[in-house]
């Protein structure tokens, strides 16, 4: 069945409300490549939204899966438990930025940890009011569409919303919005919309993601963390998009000096698996009664056995180190492409985390067209790359960290070109 074929059944099967950008149908993937079904190759910088960062198929988290195939593949964590759910949970615990003992519990989606996330802090708070940021992006239930911050498409037709969540302003230096600004926002939220005693937590990306890979500066985080503490507020960092090395270190939150209460993960964590987590404080984590968290798939065995191998790449591979060192290279092309493509308006990175946002030389207005055809060139030229940022102008980068070095180079040559001519 060729590309075109399969298109119809598509448009025909399955509702438009499932957007699919490309318009070829998967066939095989290993490491940074993946193939169609007609056999053309693409070098993967999308990694399946920020899903691979240990590349697609890496041998060892095969192989950790396959021997979990062998032995069970379900028996539902809260009937019948297993060792590797516990060895994952004491891992992560070891490595999360967390103050003081951890604990952790595992979902399938990363909206379902920013979900659990949310009812975990509710349930030691015994408040309601959660205070998140325009730009940001949770996920697609009614709770994390509500706490993302950006309507079209995600929460457009789909009210009435759940109540009590807030939105402040991100700062974002390139929108010249500053840190004092966003302090005030919130303050203002806390005497127009609701009182600090009734907020349960503010949940923030310390790299936005979708909203255009903005970096939270380290005086913002201070702040919340101060603003947190005076109130009896938790601090939640939704690090779905941002964790396991794709920013140079496992979490973007080891960046700071100071901590989040509770730590929200999914995406690169699985390898290609379904899985999602929450770590945070022991204390807070206790807060929910027996039967309060978990579902019939969270911590799934085949999806925690493929995430203890991930962990074992990430050392064994040293990827936080490639993340820089590869965030770096990319920072410094397009730095030096800057001078011949005049669209280019700011390039952003934290380690691998890397965006660059383009606005219409004309216009001077942020363009999301100019960003689609950059987009579609790059993929007419074998090069997949994802758009984000809430005018959709921007090009984000999320290759696997295990990409090969000439093939990264390659790819690079195709930016070059694209974004040159
Ligand atoms: C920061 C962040 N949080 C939550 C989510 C939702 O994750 P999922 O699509 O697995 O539900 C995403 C997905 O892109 C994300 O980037």
């Amino acid at each position: 069945m060729n590309n075109s074929e399969l298109n119809q059944r598509r448009l025909a099967a399955t509702p438009r409300g499932v957007g699919v950008m490309c318009d070829f149908f998967a066939a095989k993937a290993e490491n940074a490549t993946l193939w169609d079904v007609e056999g053309h190759e693409y070098i993967d910088f999308s990694a399946g939204i920020a899903v691979l960062n240990t590349g697609h198929r890496h041998p060892k988290i095969l192989a950790a899966v396959r021997e979990q195939l062998e032995c069970f593949t379900h028996t539902a964590y809260q009937v019948v438990p297993y060792g590797s759910y516990i060895t994952l949970a004491e891992r992560i615990n070891a490595i999360a930025p967390i103050h003081g003992p951890a604990k952790t519990t595992f979902f399938t989606t990363g909206a379902e940890a920013v979900e659990n996330a949310v009812k975990i802090a509710r349930a030691y708070t015994k408040r309601p009011g959660v205070i998140a940021f325009n730009a940001a992006f949770h996920g697609r239930t009614l709770l994390t569409m509500t706490l993302t911050g950006k309507v079209a498409p995600y929460s457009t037709g789909f009210g009435p919303f759940p109540g009590s969540i807030f939105h402040a302003v991100y700062p974002s230096e390139h929108n010249g919005v500053t840190v004092e600004q966003s302090l005030e926002n919130i303050d203002r939220l806390l005497h127009t919309d609701i009182a600090a005693d009734q907020v349960a937590a503010i949940l923030l990306e310390p790299v936005q993601g979708e909203g255009g890979f903005n970096v939270a500066p380290p005086e913002f985080i201070s702040a919340l963390r101060k603003l947190c503490d005076e109130h009896g507020i938790l601090l939640i960092a939704d690090e779905v998009q941002s964790g396991f090395a794709r920013t140079g270190k496992v979490f973007a939150m080891e960046y700071y000096e100071e901590k989040a209460d509770l730590i929200t993960m999914a995406k690169s964590l699985g390898g290609g698996f379904p899985i999602s987590g929450v770590v945070g404080r022991a204390d807070v984590m206790d807060a929910p009664g027996p039967g309060g968290l978990g579902g019939t798939y969270a911590g799934n065995p085949l999806a925690v056995a493929s995430a203890l191998a991930v962990l074992d790449v990430i050392e064994d591979e040293k990827l936080c180190q490639r993340a820089q060192q590869l965030g770096a290279t990319l920072v410094e092309t397009l730095r030096s492409l800057k001078a011949k493509c005049p669209a280019i308006v700011d390039i952003r990175a934290r380690g691998s985390m890397v965006a660059v946002e383009f606005n219409d030389p004309q216009t001077g207005k942020p363009s999301a067209e100019i960003t689609k055809t950059f987009q579609k060139e790059a993929l007419n030229q074998g090069l997949l790359l994802l758009t984000c940022g809430v005018h959709g102008n921007v090009i984000r980068f999320l290759y696997p960290l295990t990409i090969p070095d000439a093939q990264f180079s390659k790819a690079l040559d195709i930016l070059t070109r694209v974004l040159t001519q």
